[in-house]
């Protein structure tokens, strides 16, 4: 045989193996959400490292996924950047634990340092989102939530495909008409490939002055229109908070760091519409 065809037929065994892999491993994972949104910048990593953690706070077994390579944030936003990834002796990968007990995996805890780019050619991201897939040790998992990278390419696809009982997918905008527009884009990705959509998430809604006075900075009621006119629920808004980004910045956590604040009420209340729109039960505090 020759030696190019051989190494195509390992290559494609291998490939069947970590499918396998990957079948095994979300079989111990209860509910497998992707985090997606038409646009960059939307908050979707904040919005992602929050709902975990406000998983987390009531009592739910939480993993996240980081699947944007090029642009990981999930680490810094986490609290658990410059965390190194161990392998067992099988070689699995074993999670970093972020707050509350938070499994954290991320191409962005493998590279040495934050400021080195990953620079990879599309086929080279989807075998790294396999790999991620395969080799990660979640163990037993109430949620896994997945932050994919902005837009509807190649890595939202190969996660879809990899995970063949993916529960469905969270879209999160801003209220502004531009982001309304590329957010039909998702939908309608969800819609092509047969990804559930389990509702959509505004960030960013409004900002409310010292005085109390709320104003909405970049548009009202976003998220409310594109969940009528495509009929799919709508979880929540999440306001503005200055804090956030300065967390967000200084690798603090700002769902562990500011609890009580309107941003992270908001968001334990969009897990527990998550939360029964899934199990069908309340979310408790407790
Ligand atoms: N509700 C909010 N209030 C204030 N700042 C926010 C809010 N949500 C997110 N941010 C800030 O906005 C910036 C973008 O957020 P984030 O990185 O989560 O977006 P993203 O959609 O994941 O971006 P990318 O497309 O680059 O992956 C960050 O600096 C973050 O701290
Ligand atoms: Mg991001």
């Amino acid at each position: 045989m020759l030696p190019e065809v051989k190494a195509r037929i390992e290559a494609f065994k291998k490939i069947r193996e970590q499918e396998n892999m990957i079948k095994e491993n979300m079989k111990r994972i209860r509910f497998k959400i992707a985090v997606l949104s038409g646009k960059g910048g939307v908050g979707k990593s904040f919005v992602t490292s929050s709902l975990a953690f406000a998983l987390a706070y009531q009592g739910k077994r939480v993993g996240v996924l980081d699947a944007d390579i090029y642009g990981p944030s999930i680490p810094k936003m986490m609290g658990v950047q410059g965390q190194p990834v161990y392998a067992s002796s099988e070689g699995r990968l074993l999670p970093v634990v972020a707050p509350l007990g938070v499994k954290v995996i991320s191409i962005g805890l493998m590279v040495p340092s934050e400021d080195i780019p990953v620079i990879w050619r599309g086929t080279l991201t989807t075998s790294a989102i396999r790999e991620m897939l395969a080799y990660t040790e979640w163990g037993e998992l109430d949620y896994l939530l997945i932050d994919l990278p902005p837009g509807t390419g190649d890595e939202q696809l190969t996660i879809v495909q990899l995970i063949k009982d993916i529960t469905g997918a969270l879209i999160v905008t801003i209220p502004s008409d531009v982001s309304r527009i590329v957010v039909s884009k998702a939908i309608n990705f969800c819609k092509k490939v047969g990804l559930k959509i389990i509702g959509v998430i505004e960030n960013m809604s409004y900002f409310t002055c010292p005085d109390g006075t709320k104003h909405y900075i970049f548009g009202e009621g976003v998220a409310r229109k594109i969940s009528s006119q495509y009929n799919i629920p709508f979880l929540g808004e999440i306001p503005i908070d200055p804090r956030i980004s300065r967390a967000n910045d200084s690798g603090e956590p700002f769902f562990i760091k500011y609890p009580n604040s309107l941003a992270s009420k908001a968001v334990i209340e969009i897990t527990k519409a998550i939360i029964k729109s899934l199990e069908g039960t309340e979310g408790s505090e407790d």
